[in-house]
């Protein structure tokens, strides 16, 4: 089930906004502003998998928000994630339906492909993703100009924890770590049984170290990227945005 063939490529002044709250209302809302503080965006992949109930447990437990790049046929089969997903304050975007490489099929392929885990996510959890990671990370102008059409930036990843290939919960934590840089957008897996093992230790490592964990649109505010339908971040190597 290997999926990822390549990878491309602050000190603390938290605003904590506290609201009278009465009994049974929403905890108060913490915002991190990402220009002042270190943070990294942790992005899961292929999912929701099916370890998803365990590493939403770890970043309920940490006050860890996550972005999850879905693939539309186990949204169909694991819709109560999604649901889950949205009300705990993650991120989604849409990774395809079935995980073709999108260079290799026709553009309205790519369409459908978007479009049927567009349905699926607003049928399991009311929302609709608004980013777009193709599979492998693989994008070209006909990419680009389908996500257009969807209005979506297309976002791939600074770094990855290379799960889907060690499978071992040493080598993930000590990759996620290493990629783990202020602004940085960490490429992981929900059906990797080792890295949602290690998350506690990963998320309590990089907090130790003074890292706020949140979405990827938090890292790109931070950063002051403002990105287009079609746009690609980070920019990969020969890619121009229009
Ligand atoms: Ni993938």
């Amino acid at each position: 089930m290997s999926r990822h063939i390549s990878s491309l490529l602050a000190i603390a002044a938290v605003c904590v906004t506290l609201t009278p709250t009465p009994a049974l209302a929403q905890a108060p809302k913490k915002e991190v502003d990402c220009s002042q503080v270190k943070c990294v965006a942790l992005t899961f992949d292929d999912g929701p998998g099916k370890y998803a109930g365990k590493l939403l447990d770890t970043l309920k437990k940490y006050d860890v928000k996550a972005t999850f790049f879905l693939e539309g046929q186990y949204v169909k089969s694991r819709p109560s994630y999604v649901k889950r997903m949205v009300a705990e304050g993650h991120e989604l975007g849409n990774h395809s339906y079935t995980h073709p490489d999108f260079r290799t099929v026709e553009k309205w392929d790519i369409r459908a492909e978007i479009k049927k885990t567009q349905d699926a996510v607003k049928k399991a959890a009311g929302v609709e993703p608004k980013l777009l990671r193709p599979p492998y990370g693989m994008v070209d102008l006909q990419v680009s100009d389908v996500a257009v059409e969807f209005g979506m930036p297309i976002i791939l990843w600074t770094g990855g924890n290379e799960d889907w290939s060690s499978k071992n919960a040493t080598a993930i934590k000590k990759k996620s770590m290493e990629v783990a840089k202020p602004g940085s957008i960490v490429l992981m897996h929900d059906w990797v049984k080792q890295t949602v093992d290690s998350m506690p230790a990963i998320v309590k490592s990089l907090q130790k170290k003074g890292y706020h964990l949140v979405t990827v649109s938090e890292v790109l505010k931070g950063q002051d990227v403002k990105l287009e339908p079609g746009d690609v971040y980070p920019v990969p190597a020969g890619w121009e945005n229009k």
